[in-house]
């Protein structure tokens, strides 16, 4: 084909292209990319019948939470299915579970990565790596044919019995909120709807769809709802999904308090409200209190809704409102535009990502006579005990659950899909990466059953590795914060047989640790992920060096918690397991029962600090094989306050710091003694020194006015502290604010 001739089809080809795009936004002007978000969908809402308005309202059912509607066959096998409008371009939504990892992809015949568990990676306090976090989740996501995540897990840990803590992001609510802000970023950049969930003060996973909580307005503006507040400025998500819970008389997903007043009033939310599945209650009530969408059926949002509306109980408008909400998340977060497109999951990449982000977030919390790093040169025999590790490592259970390659690696031969209220173990053995860091040494497994013989193992090795598991999972809470089934003895036992004991712990909550004086190192490792491993042996041998710090404080025991029991709900307030129409009888509302969040602002460190109680490991804390030094603290005061200090590495290894910044607020305010405002993670060869600058912005150093039911940054003196946890603070200055 001559020159000429390619130019004159090209030039053919762009002209048709153009022509029909423009024929195309002429009848559809809301396909127009370059209208905003809110004008495009106020152009298509114009356009939709009642039905049409109607079927965007609620989704299409969910085995065991009701009946599946005959339009859920268009579903991609996740939580949710919202039937599209095809007639004007809508897509469906197809949402799916992602706290640490794409849900479900056991019954859908599908691969997922495990991430780190979310607590787990808010150890490493790195929004770089929390947007990593949330990217890897959107593109696997995408890679599936979701195009919404219902991840975003932000409660703030008031209760470190609480089963879903894994799922969230620790106890303060600062860090939780910005690690939560980049999660939602990094999985809505990849053109997939972002979720922030339980909103709010869904604390304990016992009797949660009736417990109704009691909290002042100022402790859960200044606690929980911060988390959100901070969550939803910085990341934007499309959707907040309201809880199961009451909250001050009213369900979460009725509250007008929550769902207008401060969400999409006070922070000017322009996203959608969905209810967690089976937490709407009601119509004309829940609709004027802003819940814009029903999941995961449609028991009150379905035909009862286009009755309400037609009989006026529902104005049209507000009907209009919760549709635009919906459609204008879909134009903004580009998944009209750009909608997922199936694709095989990039299995290898993950892997590196699930291990960097383990290696960032467990923790070393003891490490005396330098029992580590390990040197695979010197170590000869390695006796690993208990917890399956000879094959894998425990995973967090639930609706977060990701399901393993090939299976639950514990369970039978044949028996490979994971099982709703099973502990799931991952294949990640940290016998074979422990094997492969030290290929000279005699590595043996002993599971701990009978302590006679784990005691024999490692009294035969030069180290004993004892691991410590926990599983924790959504629907049930733990009586206590210790290790179940006889680990502590175990880990005495070994402890006593072996002088050069580590414990490895694969917890999803603080745990207590009656042996702690017994061993010689503890290593926070986490519901450790896809990889975790490689990770663990990268840090048990000292390739990379342990940097993670904890955002939960580890109580030294039940009675130094605000509540010595989390309170349960009276018999038969839940219907029975095999009632079949419980999910109709949780929908129309059970009888509430109370609890009281008394401790109010002092919740983690803050309680711990203000009733001057010790604990086991503090917020904020975490060794590494380096040691730093904190000087030359300046604080200038001025709209943002700019904190600068200098940080060394004084040891003979790399490392990264994470330097903490603490205020305490003027005496008149009645605050707890200090709250984090800020922090740096800062890399360090050895002997190096680096200057920090942390500016912390006036949110973070202002108090919530009952009174105005506004943030107000207080006047007077500021004490500004400094340092590698919220116990060790070696600088102090003050800063006058005016
Ligand atoms: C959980 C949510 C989850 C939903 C869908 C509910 O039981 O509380 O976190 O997103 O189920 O699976």
């Amino acid at each position: 084909m001559s020159r000429l001739n390619r130019y004159r089809i090209l030039t053919l080809c762009v002209f048709g292209a153009l022509t029909i795009s423009s024929l195309f936004s002429q009848s559809l002007p809301w396909m127009n990319s370059s209208l905003s978000p809110d004008e495009r969908a106020s152009l298509v809402v114009k356009e939709m019948t009642l039905d049409e308005k109607i079927t965007l309202m609620h989704g299409t059912g969910h085995e065991g939470l009701g009946p599946m509607s005959p339009l859920s066959s268009g579903s991609n096998g996740g939580a949710g299915y919202v039937v599209g409008i095809p007639r004007l371009d809508i897509p469906g939504i197809q949402m799916s579970d992602a706290a640490y990892g794409v849900r479900a992809s056991g019954k859908n015949g599908r691969y997922a990565t495990a991430l780190p568990c979310n607590l787990g990676a808010a150890a490493s306090w790195d929004l770089d790596g929390a947007y990593q976090y949330g990217a890897l989740i959107g593109r696997e996501l995408r890679d599936q044919g979701f195009n919404m995540s219902l991840g975003g897990g932000v409660n703030v840990t008031r209760e470190p019995r609480n089963g879903r803590n894994f799922e969230y992001l620790g106890e303060d609510p600062i860090l939780a909120g910005r690690l939560v802000g980049q999660i939602i970023k990094g999985t809505q950049d990849q053109h997939v709807l972002g979720d922030i969930k339980h909103y709010a003060v869904n604390d304990q996973e016992s009797g949660r769809n009736a417990v109704n909580v009691n909290i002042d307005e100022r402790s859960m503006r200044e606690t929980d709802l911060l988390a959100f507040e901070i969550g939803i400025r910085d990341g934007n998500p499309a959707g907040v999904m309201c809880s199961y819970n009451r909250v001050n008389g009213e369900y979460a997903c009725d509250n007008k308090y929550l769902l207008t007043d401060v969400l999409k009033k006070d922070w000017k939310f322009p996203g959608f409200v969905l209810s967690d599945w089976g937490a709407a209650h009601s119509i004309a009530k829940a609709s004027s209190a802003g819940l814009d969408h029903e999941q995961p059926n449609d028991y009150f949002y379905g035909e009862a809704l286009k009755k309400a509306v037609e009989g006026g109980q529902v104005p049209m408008s507000e009907l209009d409102e919760h549709v635009h909400r919906m459609v204008r998340s879909m134009f903004a977060m580009g998944v009209i535009d750009d909608p997922p497109h199936k694709a095989v999951i990039d299995v290898m990449g993950g892997l590196e990502i699930a291990r960097q982000i383990e290696e960032n977030s467990i923790v070393l919390l003891k490490n005396d006579k330098k029992q580590l790093p390990l040197d695979a040169s010197k170590v000869k025999t390695i006796a690993l005990i208990g917890s399956h590790a000879d094959v894998g490592m425990i995973s967090g259970g639930g609706s977060a659950q990701v399901d393993p390659p090939g299976g639950n690696v514990i369970m039978p031969p044949g028996k490979r899909a994971t099982v709703w209220g099973h502990p799931v173990w991952f294949p990640t053995s940290p016998m074979k990466s422990i094997q492969a860091k030290a290929p000279n040494a005699k590595v043996t497994y002993n599971a701990g059953t009978d302590l006679n013989s784990a005691a024999d193992a490692a009294k035969a090795a030069d180290v004993a590795i004892v691991f410590g598991s926990r599983w924790e999972s959504e629907g049930q809470d733990s009586e206590t914060m210790s290790l179940p089934d006889h680990q502590d003895e175990l880990i005495a036992k070994v402890a006593a047989a072996n002088p050069r004991t580590i414990v490895v712990l694969e917890t999803g909550n603080p745990v207590t640790m009656p042996w702690v004086d017994k061993v010689n190192a503890v290593l926070e490792a986490w519901f450790a992920g896809s990889n975790g491993s490689d990770a663990l042996a990268n840090i048990l041998f000292g390739e990379v060096n342990p940097s993670g710090k904890l955002p939960i404080t580890f109580p030294k025991s039940e009675t130094d918690l605000p509540h010595r029991t989390i309170v349960k709900p009276p018999p038969h307030t839940e219907p029975e397991p095999r009632d079949p129409d419980g999910w109709k009888k949780r929908l129309e509302g059970l009888p509430a029962f109370q609890t009281t969040y008394d401790e109010g602002l002092k919740i983690g460190y803050k309680w711990y600090d203000a009733e001057k109680k010790s604990v086991l490991f503090p917020f904020g804390y975490g060794l590494s094989y380096t040691t730093y030094t904190y000087s030359n603290l300046k604080a200038t005061a001025g709209d943002h306050v700019s904190v600068s200090f200098t940080v060394k590495n004084t040891g003979s290894r790399a490392g990264t710091e994470i330097a903490q910044v603490y205020a305490a607020l003027p005496a008149s305010t009645n605050e707890p003694p200090k709250r984090l405002v800020g922090w740096s993670r800062v890399k360090l060869n050895p002997g190096e020194s680096k200057d920090v600058t942390v500016d912390v912005e006036p949110l973070f150093l202002s108090v919530f006015s009952t009174d105005q039911h506004a943030w107000q940054r207080p006047a007077g003196e500021f004490t500004i502290l400094v340092g590698g946890s919220s116990q060790s603070l070696p600088l102090k200055a003050t800063a006058s604010l005016k």
